[in-house]
C-alpha cells in the first residue's frame, strides 16, 4: 500500500500557469469605470508546509479573529519581525532540491484573507460585471471568493485577472487567497534577488461595465521622413479614439496619419487620448515612434540610439518589492538627474505604473519577462525547463501576460524573454509568439549567443577588449550575429566601491557604430534595513545557502542615497561634453543626445585661481544638432601670478523640466590653464637633540631613536608617517570566486600585504636632513619594499620624501602607496584643494572636480553596505586637518577615517565601524584600480599600480 500526500503533485507543482484567469489584456491606471483598491490590512496565518491546514478558511463565516494583520501588498517574511519566517538570498542556487517540478514538504504558507463591502456607488449586478485582478504574487495564489474558488495562478510578477462579478455582494465579501512560496513556478523564477513570498502588488477589484473596454492595442508610428504619426488602437471591444490635440476622433481599427511631435527618452512627448467604448471611456497616453532594426542597428524614429542605461530590481529596504508609487518615481527622477537614459528592468515586468513613469519622463526600456532557470547550470542545464515541451505553455504564458499588459508603452522598445535560463525550445516559442504578437519592437535575449531568437546581439559583462573587437566587427559568430548590434545588457558591476571602468566602456560605445550601449548592473543595493546591522544582506538571517554582500550591488544605496559610482556615471554619459584645452581659451561643446539639440541647456564659465572662482559668466552655445561640435572662445584668463590656473565650463537646464529645475547641472568640463608650482622647501634647519630623547627639526619633533614623529607644528602625530600598502580590499578588489582572471584581493591577502613588518636599518642625521632607513615586508615572504624616509626643513615647513624600492619578486600590483598616521581624534574637519566633492580612484574620478572642499571626516566615508576602502579624494594639491596643513608634491590621494584600515577590513557591517580616539590619515602618491571583477574584467592594465621604485614628497606644516 502506498500513501501520496494531497499536496503532492496537485496544483503547487503543476508545470501548467494556473487555471480560472482571464485572458491577459492591456494595462491602464484608471478608467470611468469603478474600481476598488482590496489594498490595506488583511489577516494572514502563516504555515510551515503546504498541507498544515485545509481550505476551510476560505468559507464565509471563519473566523480569523486569531490571525495576524498583513499589509498587502507586502512580503510576509518582512512583515511581523521574523515572526512569519525570514528572507532568502541566493544568487543563482535554488534554496531547494533541484527536482522539477517538485518543490520541498517545508513550504511557507501565508494564507490571507480580507472582508470587504462594495461601495455604496457600485452599480448594481445588472449593469455589468466585476474583475478581481492581483498585479503581483509571489510565487502562486489560489483564490476563493465568499468561498467559491475562482482559480490559481503562477507567474509572480505579471497580473492575472478573474471575472467574479457573479460571486459579488453588496456587503461582507470574503476574499481567501492562499499563497505558498515554493511551486513549480519558483523553477522558473530563479533570479538573483531575495526570495519573499507574499502578495506584493496591488489587489484591485475593477467593474466592468457592460459594453467596456477588452483588451486593446495602441499602434502609433512616427516617420521621420515626413513628420507624421500614424495612430491605429485595435480594440477588442469596438469604439472610438479620440485625440482632441491632434484633432483625432475616429473608429478603433482605423489608421489616420496627421503630423506629430515624436516621442523619444530625450523629447518624451505624449499625446492625451481616449478610447471611447460603449460602456467605457479608457485614458490613453500615446506617443509616436517607430523601432527598427536598420543597417545593423536599433533606430527609433530613423536614428540609432545610445543606451545610458541600468538594470533595476525594484528594491525598497523595509518593502521588499512591493513599491509604491513615490518610490518609483524617485527611482526615474534619480536616473533622470544622473543623465540615464535606458533601464532593463531585470529581471521581470516592472510594476505596472513604473512604465507610466519611463513614458512620461522619457526612459528607453528593455521589458524583460518573469524568467530565469540559472541554478540549472549547476548540473549543465540537465532539465532546465525552456527546453522541456511540458513548460512551454507556462513560459508562453508569461509572455503573453509581459506583452499584453506592457504593449501601449511608448517607452517600451525591446521586449526581453528573461534571464540566464540557459538555451531551448521554450525560449524560441516565446520568441516566435512575441515577433507574432508585435512586428513593432524587437527582442532580446543574453543567453541567445548565436541570436537564433534575438534582434540584438547581447552580453554582459564583456572585457573592454573584447568589445572593442566587437565593435571592429572581429568578433565572428553566426551570419546573423554578425548583422547585429551589440548591447551590454550587464556591465560595470557596481558592487561596493566601484564601478571602475565606465568611461572606458563610454569612449569604446561612442568610437564604434556597432556598440549601442549598456545597462549598469545594477540601480539599487537590496539591503534590508535591520537594527543590527544597518543593512543586512546574505546570510544575516541565518540562511543555509546564501550569497552574501553580492545582493549589493547597486548605484545607490538601499535608502536611495546616490553612491559614488552614480555620480560617475552621470559624468560619464553626460548628453554634451565639455573638452578642451585650456590653454588656447576655447572649449570644444559636443552635442552627445541622440535627437535633441542643445537648447534646452545654458552654459556658464568660470576661471578659478588655486581653485577658488575669480570671475565667472555666461557662455554663449550654439544650439548644435545631436552628434555635432563646435569651439567656443573664452574670456581671456585672470593673470594666475604664479598659481595654479584653470576654467570650469557648466551646462545646465535652461528652464524647468518634469525631473528638474533650471539650473539643473547635466555637465561640465575643466581645463588646466597654467599649471600649479611644486611645493619647494630650501633645506636650512638641522636635526637638533631636544635632550629628552627626541630631535627637533624645523616644526617638527622626532624619536631620535627611531627618527619617527611624534609632533608636527603643535599637533601631535601618532604611528606614522610610514609605508602604508594595504588596503581594506573591495569587492572589486576580492572578485567573484567564479572569475577565471587572477583576483588581487585574495592574493594581496595570500602574500601577506595586510600585515607588513618594518625593520629599522638606520636613522641618520646629516646637516639639513634627518634619514630614517627601513625596510618594509611581509612575513614569510622574500620580497619587500626598501623605504627611506628623508626630512628636511626650512625651519618653518617640514618636508618628507619617501622613496620605495621594491625588492623580490613581484608579481602582483600594490593595493595603494603611500604614507598613513594618526591625528588626535578631535580633527573633526577637513579642507583641500584637489579632487571632490567626493570620493574618486584610478578609474572612477571622471567626476571628481577640481576645486576646493571642505568636509568632516565623518563625511569623507562611503557608506558602502559592507564596509571596504571607500572615500578617497583625487589629485590632491593640499589638505588641512587637525591643525596640520600638507601639500603634495606630486599630487597625493587623501583619506582621512575614524578607524583603522585593520578595522575597516574586519567589519562586515555598517554597525561594525565604531569611531576610535584617532584620526587615521592616508596620503597616497598612488591606488590601485577598482574595475569590476566582482563580477567582470578587473582594472585596465594603466590603472593597475606596478611595484616599482617611487619617490613622492609632502610638506607639512602648522594650518592657518
Ligand atoms: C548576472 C545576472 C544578474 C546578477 C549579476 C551579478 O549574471 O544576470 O542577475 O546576478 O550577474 O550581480
Amino acid at each position: 500500500m502506498s500513501f501520496r500526500t494531497p499536496t503532492a503533485g496537485g496544483f503547487v507543482e503543476d508545470v501548467s500557469p494556473g487555471s480560472g484567469a482571464l485572458a491577459p489584456r492591456a494595462w491602464y491606471p484608471a478608467s470611468d469605470a469603478k474600481s476598488l483598491t482590496l489594498n490595506g490590512d488583511w489577516r494572514l496565518r502563516v504555515s510551515p508546509t503546504a498541507d498544515a491546514e485545509d481550505d476551510s478558511f476560505a468559507a464565509p463565516g471563519f473566523d480569523a479573529g486569531g490571525w495576524a494583520r498583513v499589509t498587502v501588498p507586502g512580503h510576509w517574511v518582512l512583515q511581523g519581525d521574523g515572526a512569519f519566517g525570514s528572507p532568502i538570498y541566493t544568487n543563482h542556487l535554488y534554496p531547494f532540491p533541484v527536482d522539477p517540478p517538485r518543490v520541498p514538504t517545508e513550504n511557507p504558507t501565508g494564507d490571507h484573507l480580507r472582508v470587504f463591502d462594495l461601495p455604496s456607488d457600485w452599480p448594481a449586478a445588472s449593469e455589468g460585471g466585476a474583475v478581481l485582478r492581483f498585479d503581483g504574487v509571489e510565487s502562486c495564489a489560489r483564490v476563493w471568493l465568499n468561498g467559491t474558488e475562482i482559480g490559481g495562478f503562477k507567474g509572480s510578477r505579471l497580473p492575472h485577472e478573474f471575472a467574479v462579478g457573479r460571486l459579488l455582494k453588496p456587503s461582507g465579501n470574503v476574499l481567501a487567497v492562499r499563497v505558498h512560496q515554493w511551486s513549480a513556478g519558483s523553477y522558473l523564477e530563479d533570479q538573483d534577488q531575495w526570495w519573499l513570498p507574499g502578495i506584493f502588488r496591488d489587489v484591485t477589484l475593477l467593474h466592468r461595465p457592460a459594453g467596456c473596454a477588452g483588451d486593446f492595442f495602441t499602434h502609433a508610428s512616427y516617420d521621420h521622413v515626413t513628420g507624421q504619426g500614424t495612430l491605429r488602437v485595435d480594440s477588442e471591444v469596438a469604439g472610438r479614439v479620440a485625440v482632441p490635440a491632434l484633432d483625432i476622433d475616429v473608429a478603433t481599427g482605423t489608421d489616420v496619419t496627421v503630423p506629430v511631435r515624436p516621442w523619444t527618452a530625450e523629447t518624451p512627448h505624449l499625446y492625451d487620448g481616449e478610447l471611447i467604448t460603449p460602456g467605457e471611456r479608457v485614458p490613453l497616453r500615446i506617443g509616436f515612434r517607430t523601432v527598427e532594426l536598420a543597417d545593423g542597428l536599433i533606430k527609433v524614429n530613423g536614428r540609432p540610439i545610445l543606451f545610458k542605461g541600468v538594470n533595476r530590481h525594484e528594491w525598497h529596504p523595509e518593502r521588499g518589492r512591493a513599491l509604491d508609487l513615490e518610490t518609483m518615481r524617485e527611482d526615474v527622477l534619480l536616473m533622470k538627474r544622473h543623465n540615464l537614459n535606458a533601464v532593463r528592468t531585470s529581471h521581470y515586468p516592472p510594476h505596472p505604473a513604473f512604465l507610466d513613469l519611463c513614458d512620461e519622463y522619457g526612459l528607453w526600456v528593455i521589458d524583460e519577462c518573469d524568467l530565469e532557470t540559472h541554478g540549472f547550470v549547476e548540473q549543465g542545464w540537465r532539465d532546465n525547463p525552456v527546453d522541456d515541451d511540458r513548460w512551454t505553455p507556462a513560459l508562453l504564458d508569461r509572455a503573453a501576460r509581459m506583452v499584453e499588459r506592457d504593449k501601449n508603452h511608448p517607452s517600451v522598445v525591446v521586449w526581453s524573454l528573461g534571464n540566464e535560463a540557459g538555451t531551448g525550445r521554450g525560449l524560441t516559442a516565446m520568441a516566435d509568439w512575441i515577433h507574432a504578437r508585435d512586428a513593432t519592437r524587437l527582442v532580446h535575449y543574453e543567453g541567445d549567443l548565436d541570436c537564433r531568437d534575438t534582434d540584438v546581439y547581447s552580453r554582459m559583462y564583456a572585457s573592454h577588449e573584447e568589445v572593442a573587437r566587437i565593435g571592429e566587427g572581429l568578433d565572428g559568430g553566426t551570419h546573423r550575429r554578425r548583422r547585429l548590434p551589440l548591447v551590454l545588457c550587464e556591465y560595470g558591476h557596481a558592487m561596493g566601491n566601484g564601478p571602475g571602468g565606465l568611461a572606458d566602456y563610454q569612449e569604446l560605445f561612442e568610437r564604434f557604430g556597432r556598440l549601442q550601449g549598456g545597462f549598469v548592473w545594477e540601480w539599487i543595493d537590496h539591503g534590508i534595513r535591520d537594527e543590527r546591522f544597518g543593512y543586512a544582506y546574505g546570510g544575516d538571517f541565518g540562511e543555509a545557502l546564501h550569497d552574501g554582500n553580492f545582493v549589493c550591488d547597486g548605484l545607490v544605496f538601499p535608502d536611495r542615497a546616490p553612491s559614488p559610482g552614480l555620480l560617475e556615471y552621470k559624468k560619464v554619459i553626460e548628453p554634451v561634453t565639455i573638452e578642451g584645452d585650456g590653454a588656447d581659451g576655447t572649449v570644444r561643446i559636443t552635442n552627445k543626445q541622440d535627437f535633441a539639440d542643445l537648447s534646452a541647456f545654458t552654459f556658464t564659465w568660470s576661471y578659478q585661481v588655486d581653485g577658488e572662482t575669480v570671475a565667472s559668466g555666461g557662455l554663449g552655445v550654439p544650439a548644435l544638432a545631436p552628434g555635432a561640435s563646435a569651439d567656443v572662445k573664452l574670456p581671456s584668463a585672470p593673470d594666475g601670478r604664479g598659481a595654479e590656473t584653470g576654467w570650469t565650463v557648466r551646462a545646465s537646464l535652461a528652464a524647468d523640466t518634469l525631473w528638474a529645475g533650471a539650473g539643473h547641472e547635466v555637465a561640465w568640463g575643466q581645463g588646466t590653464v597654467t599649471a600649479r608650482p611644486a611645493p619647494a622647501v630650501t633645506p636650512a634647519g638641522t636635526p637638533a637633540p631636544a635632550g629628552d630623547g627626541t630631535l627637533v627639526l624645523g616644526p617638527g619633533v622626532f624619536d631620535a631613536r627611531t627618527g619617527a614623529p611624534r609632533a608636527i607644528g603643535g599637533a601631535e602625530v601618532r604611528g606614522g608617517p610610514r609605508l602604508d600598502v594595504w588596503r581594506a580590499p573591495t569587492d572589486n578588489d576580492d572578485g567573484a570566486p567564479w572569475q577565471s582572471d587572477i583576483r588581487y584581493g585574495p592574493l594581496w591577502r595570500k602574500l601577506g600585504l595586510h600585515r607588513m613588518l618594518h625593520r629599522l636599518d638606520a636613522v641618520e642625521h646629516e646637516e639639513h636632513a634627518l634619514t630614517v632607513r627601513t625596510r618594509v615586508a611581509p612575513a614569510a615572504r622574500e620580497l619587500g619594499l626598501a623605504t627611506v624616509y628623508r626630512w628636511t626643513s626650512d625651519g618653518e615647513r617640514l618636508a618628507l620624501t619617501v622613496t620605495v624600492t621594491p625588492e623580490g619578486d613581484w608579481t602582483v600590483p600594490l593595493p595603494r602607496l603611500g604614507v598613513r598616521f594618526g591625528l588626535d581624534g578631535a580633527a573633526g574637519r577637513v579642507r583641500w584643494f584637489g579632487g571632490g566633492p567626493g570620493e574618486g580612484y584610478p578609474d572612477t574620478k571622471t567626476a571628481s572636480r577640481m576645486g576646493r572642499w571642505e568636509s568632516t571626516v565623518d563625511d569623507l566615508q562611503t557608506p558602502y553596505v559592507r564596509p571596504q576602502e571607500n572615500g578617497a579624494r583625487a589629485d590632491v594639491r593640499w589638505a588641512e586637518i587637525g591643525g596640520l596643513r600638507v601639500e603634495g608634491d606630486p599630487e597625493f590621494w587623501f583619506t582621512a577615517r575614524r578607524w583603522t584600515t585593520e578595522q575597516l577590513d574586519a567589519a562586515d557591517h555598517r554597525t561594525d565601524l565604531v569611531p576610535g580616539d584617532t584620526v587615521w590619515v592616508n596620503l597616497d602618491h598612488g591606488q590601485h584600480g577598482i574595475g569590476s571583477q566582482s563580477c567582470g574584467p578587473g582594472p585596465l592594465p594603466t590603472y593597475r599600480l606596478r611595484a616599482e621604485r617611487a619617490t613622492f614628497s609632502f610638506v607639512f606644516s602648522p594650518a592657518n
